[in-house]
């Protein structure tokens, strides 16, 4: 049986697994990418979130047939700490975090928003993060780091 290609944060990648399998088991479970959180596993709280193309989507319930032949960017391919992401930079910077679980998913919910609206406005990013469910009560801190970023990165 051939595996299912994507390309997964830059490289090419081909996997042998059932096609219905979750694309978070296999990047967490196969392929040791533990940017992708489990949460709540039915598509509720954002902390699997992982970039298919420009989107982010739950990849807890999304099967790995939807991903071939896309690209899938996952918190690992945002950044790292020797070359992290304006995001990561400006979540540090803001203390945007109190346990972190569902960081990496506010993450990549963030950056697919820096993406199509490189500008967003307060009430933007509040709607792009909605989908991120956060028990901390950082809420306010993570608006600001998004923010920040998206003036850092409009800084030539
Ligand atoms: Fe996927 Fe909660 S773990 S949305």
């Amino acid at each position: 049986m051939p595996g299912i290609r994507f390309r997964l944060n830059g490289k090419e990648t081909e996997i042998e697994a059932d096609p219905d399998s979750l694309l978070l088991d296999i990047l967490r479970g196969r392929l040791g990418l533990v940017g992708p959180r489990f949460g709540c596993g039915s598509g509720e709280c954002g902390a699997c979130h992982v970039l298919v193309g420009d989107r982010a989507v739950t990849s807890c319930d999304l099967p790995l047939w939807a991903v071939a032949g896309k690209a899938v960017t996952t918190l690992e391919g945002l950044g790292n700490s020797e070359r992290p992401h304006p995001l990561q930079r400006a979540f540090i910077a803001e203390q945007a975090m109190q346990c972190g679980y569902c960081i990496a998913g506010i993450l990549m919910s963030a950056a697919a928003l820096l993406k199509q609206t490189p500008a967003p406005t307060d009430a933007e990013v509040r709607a792009a993060l909605d989908r991120n469910l956060c028990r901390c009560g950082a809420h306010n801190r993570i608006v600001r780091a998004v923010l920040r970023a998206a003036a850092e990165m409009a800084t030539p």
